[in-house]
């Protein structure tokens, strides 16, 4: 396929994970085709991209070279799949996270698009050799994983099926860079991805601390949001180690090695969210920030207002 050809990319799934990525997409220069499966939401989830791209034009923080206008016009949803698939060179899935669901859609997909066409999906938590055990031809696909908000958190995981050919991830690499995120590749599949899997060993040490009554809830936060928190949005662990000791990585594990495996020794099993003792840390968040639609969607709205300060500040710092 010559590179003229790859201009049109189709969505599936109007979601807030298919809203996203349209307006990466868009941001980027690419007609996009929005699909859903209940009649109307494609048109719908339009409207609500309008709305949301003249606002970020008006606070100026619109990606990509193209206006608002100009990016809304690569724009178009379809009730019809076939006619949404027609001509695309990318497909990037967005359903419900519902294994069925996916490997369904992706074969009813495979059976409307020529045989170049790359299949992504967006799961969190499926692995790829689950969602496209129905596609025949399996080297085409990969999981393209976002993370939440992704035009502000930047960072796209690509997950390979064990077939996946290189030249399928060397093209979704370019295509991700080119609409401004930041593509990592996994080598192989593996349960909770790269980013999962470490959040996971995150929630799981902080919540020991807590159960333990080593620290409070709202100090663990403190840990993260004003310790490693600061430097984790520009370096990660291991160039953080890198540069903690003159002579680098090596000298870092030479100075502190021992320490680091003695306490990763005394770590304790995997917590259980249900039991008892979890109650009194979910009373414990829920004193802070009640669990109620009011409290928490004002500190949503502090979330993001703040990852949309830190994206400007990235972006202005080249970082
Ligand atoms: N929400 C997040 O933070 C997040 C982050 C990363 C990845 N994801 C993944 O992205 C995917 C979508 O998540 P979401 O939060 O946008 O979900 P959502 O519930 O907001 O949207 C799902 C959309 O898919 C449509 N749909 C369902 N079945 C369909 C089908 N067969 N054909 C066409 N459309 C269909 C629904 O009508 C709905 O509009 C999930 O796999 C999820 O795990 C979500
Ligand atoms: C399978 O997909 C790859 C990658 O898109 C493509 O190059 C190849 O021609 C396809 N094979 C068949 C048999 O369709």
């Amino acid at each position: 396929m010559s590179s003229t050809d790859m201009k049109i990319i189709t969505v599936i799934g109007s979601g807030l994970i298919g809203r996203s990525w349209a307006m990466l997409f868009v941001s980027g220069g690419y007609t996009v085709k929005i699909y859903d499966n209940q009649p109307g939401l494609a048109a719908k989830a339009i409207t609500e991209i309008r709305k949301q791209m003249e606002e970020l034009e008006e606070a100026h923080m619109l990606r990509g070279e193209l206006s608002a206008t100009q990016q809304l016009d690569l724009l178009s949803s379809y009730d019809d799949l076939a006619q949404a698939l027609e001509g695309a060179f990318f497909v990037q899935e967005c359903v419900f996270e519902n294994l069925e669901v996916k490997q369904s859609i992706f074969q009813d997909i495979e059976g409307h698009v020529g045989k170049g066409v790359i299949l992504s999906s967006s799961t969190s938590c499926l692995v790829p050799s689950n969602v496209f055990s129905k596609v025949q031809n399996r080297s085409r696909c990969l999981v393209s994983h976002p993370v939440n908000p992704p035009y502000y958190v930047k960072l796209v995981e690509l997950v390979p099926h064990p077939e996946t050919s290189a030249a399928v991830m060397d093209t979704t690499h370019a295509l991700m860079t080119k609409v401004g995120q930041a593509p990592v590749c996994l080598k192989k599949e593996i349960d909770g991805f790269a980013l999962n899997r470490v959040q996971a060993a995150i929630i799981a040490e902080s919540w020991r601390l807590v159960q333990d009554g080593v620290i409070s809830v709202k100090d663990i936060d403190l840990v993260m949001s004003e310790g490693l928190g600061m430097r984790y949005a520009f370096i990660g662990p291991m160039e953080t180690m890198h540069l903690n000791a003159p002579e680098g990585l090596e000298d870092y594990m030479k100075r502190y090695g021992q320490g680091f495996m003695r306490v990763m020794n005394s770590f304790g099993p995997v917590p259980d969210f249900f039991s008892e003792g979890a109650k009194s840390i979910i009373n414990e968040m829920c004193e802070l920030i009640p669990s109620n639609r009011e409290h928490l969607s004002a500190r949503i709205e502090r979330r993001d207002r703040l990852l949309r300060g830190l994206a400007k500040l990235k972006k202005d710092s080249d970082c």
